[in-house]
């Protein structure tokens, strides 16, 4: 069968994506994070939509091959990323600055392994990214909270704040989150500047991790934190992958990018150390697939994921007064301030969960200062994403405004 254009990109779609495995999808899965499995899931930061046609047919093609043995990443594979990287953000990769990691949470975990000790002290920037906290203490190392402050609906770095954890004995490392999942920034080039300056002095090496790097939205731009300056370059590592931007997360294919020949020696050691390499054959496939030949899919979801940021926008200030939407700089995760409702934090996740029944990432998840907010996956038809909202208007009509 041959795909029209059309076909391939309608994201309208809804495909039924139980019983497939997906954890978004997996009422056990739910039941064991939420306390109940009987969700409508906008969580995790996977998307409802079927990948490119053209990766399907690469994929299928290799399956009806039938032999699944060793293999090696090869040449196209680094250039694919390198002309991606060129492309899309005018960042010059060199070929031999790359390191395979299958996810980019492993590759956080063995970079903290690598360049701090226990009870060494690492820098994060919370609300932010719930994993990062929970490696760094899994390895026994502390956490230092760089809290984002809020101010008239936008979140900045406290960089009076920074300065002071910069200084703290023991703090080694800052992963910073660019563009910043849950809060929806796309640092600006003067933010990270002043931020890589503070860093630079006080010798923290800077780990971004940009895998929402290219879900960015009109008027912004991602700047990878390594093009600034040769200063930063060499004080920095940073964590790629074609996952979130083609939702291809199952298929486990990462790379970390550290132009510091010290640095990279080090790292490529501890990978060598528990055997990791590269790439699934699929998993590298697919990232020369998407990364080559998938742009232009990429921009019609942008469009689309902008059309439903602009509905749950309209939908909460008709709807849902007390509740407001931030502004989505970048990434497919809404960041939705519902402390105007009056709820505490936990009755709020109640009510979303219980009567609403709506799977939304409790803001607390991120961070105390989440409390009394919700994150909404916008990847998703539009049909599920009215429904949602629509649950969520009739749950919480006693407490609206
Ligand atoms: C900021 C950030 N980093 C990393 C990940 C996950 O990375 P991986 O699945 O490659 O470990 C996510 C997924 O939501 C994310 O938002």
């Amino acid at each position: 069968m041959t795909v029209t254009q059309q076909e391939e990109w309608n994201f309208d779609e809804i495909i039924d994506r139980k019983g497939t495995k997906a954890i978004k999808w997996s009422p056990k899965f739910m039941e064991m994070l939420f306390g109940t499995g009987d969700l409508l899931p906008l969580w995790v930061a996977d998307m409802d939509f079927r990948a490119p046609q053209v990766l399907i047919d690469k994929l299928s093609q290799r399956v009806d091959h039938g032999i699944f043995g060793y293999t090696v990443a090869g040449e196209s594979y680094s250039q694919a990323v390198i002309d991606w990287f060129q492309r899309r953000h005018n960042w010059s990769i060199e070929k031999d600055w790359m390191i395979f990691s299958p996810g980019i949470v492993p590759a956080i975990n063995f970079l903290i392994q690598t360049f701090t000790h226990p009870g060494d002290k690492v820098i994060i920037q919370e609300p932010v990214y719930y994993p990062f906290a929970s490696v760094i203490r899994n390895n026994g190392r502390f956490v230092l909270n760089n809290e984002l402050l809020l101010k008239d609906d936008h979140y900045q770095i406290d960089f009076a704040d920074l300065k002071k954890q910069c200084e703290t004995p023991r703090a080694k490392m800052l992963i910073l989150c660019s563009p910043h999942n849950p809060v929806a920034r796309v640092w600006t080039q003067e933010e990270l500047t002043e931020l890589g300056k503070i860093c630079l002095k006080n010798d923290i090496l800077v780990v971004s991790d940009e895998i929402h790097c290219d879900l960015i939205f009109p008027g912004h731009e991602h700047i990878p934190f390594a093009r600034i300056n040769e200063d930063f370059q060499q004080n920095s590592i940073i964590c790629t992958a074609p996952s979130k931007t083609f939702n291809i997360a199952g298929l486990k294919a990462s790379n970390i990018i550290i132009p510091n020949e010290q640095l990279r020696k080090e790292f490529a050691q501890t990978m060598a150390n528990v055997s990791i390499r590269g790439p699934t054959i699929f998993g590298g496939l697919a990232l020369e697939t998407v990364y080559n030949e998938c742009e232009a899919w990429l921009d019609s979801l942008l469009v689309y994921i902008q059309e439903n940021f602009q509905f749950l926008k309209e939908f909460v200030e008709k709807h849902l007064p007390g509740v407001k939407v931030l502004d989505l700089e970048g990434t497919y995760l809404a960041w939705v301030d519902f402390r105007g409702l009056g709820l505490n934090a936990e009755k709020l996740d109640e009510i979303m969960k219980k009567e609403a029944k709506v799977g939304l990432d409790d803001g607390a998840m991120f961070g105390e200062s989440g409390k009394g907010f919700q994150r909404f996956n916008l990847a998703c038809p539009k049909a599920i994403l009215k429904e949602a909202l629509e649950r969520i208007q009739e749950a919480f009509k006693e407490y609206l405004k």
